[in-house]
């Protein structure tokens, strides 16, 4: 029987487009990275430095990065975070990052459900006090050698909700 939609036709544009549109249409894709970021070398070299201590297995400070929408806050956060990641494992410095958007992860217990699963830590999507699994997380930190890096993105949108991250504990994190 003869396919009333030819899938294959359409299947094969994408495989050997004849003339293609996107050169690389990843580029586009929210979750790109760059290989370079022009004019945001400034940005890149101080969260660098705030991060570097890690470097030395120390913890870093806090930072907290403000700007206009699309300025490149996500982007150099992103850049860097992943280039220390990759030169830490090089010098076999054990550093591992959650990246956090939350945007998508809209309450304290949901960040705190993400923060256990970043560390392998399993807890239920729902029905546990968010101090208990709060707890869960630090007790499984504590245990590990590892350098974690907490990366809230969008963090006010979670400021706006009801389920408040307790600002006080996430401090203890620093
Ligand atoms: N210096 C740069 N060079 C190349 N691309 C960039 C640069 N800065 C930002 N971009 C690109 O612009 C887009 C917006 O950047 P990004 O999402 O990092 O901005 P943002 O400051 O996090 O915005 P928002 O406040 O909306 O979250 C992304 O696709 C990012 O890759
Ligand atoms: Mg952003």
């Amino acid at each position: 029987m003869k396919e009333s939609v030819d899938l294959d036709a359409i299947f094969d544009r994408f495989h050997a487009p004849k003339k293609p549109i996107f050169k690389e249409r990843d580029f586009l894709r929210a979750t790109y990275v760059p290989t370079s970021l022009p004019h945001r070398g400034n940005e890149i070299r101080g969260l660098a430095n705030i991060l570097g201590p890690i470097m030395a297995g120390g913890t870093p400070s806090n930072a907290f990065l403000y700007g206009k929408p699309g300025g490149g806050k996500t982007v150099v956060t992103k850049y860097v975070i992943n280039r220390l990641h990759k030169k830490a494992g090089d010098v076999d410095i054990k550093f591992e990052f959650a990246f956090i958007n939350c945007q998508m992860v809209d309450t304290a217990y949901r960040v705190y459900a993400a923060l256990c699963e970043a560390v392998n830590v399993e807890v239920p999507i729902t029905g546990l006090s968010t101090d208990l699994i709060f707890d869960s997380f630090c007790k499984k930190l504590d245990e590990e050698p590892t350098v974690l890096t907490i990366i809230l993105d969008e963090v006010d949108l979670l400021m706006k909700t009801d389920n408040k991250v307790n600002s006080k504990k996430m401090t203890l994190l620093k």
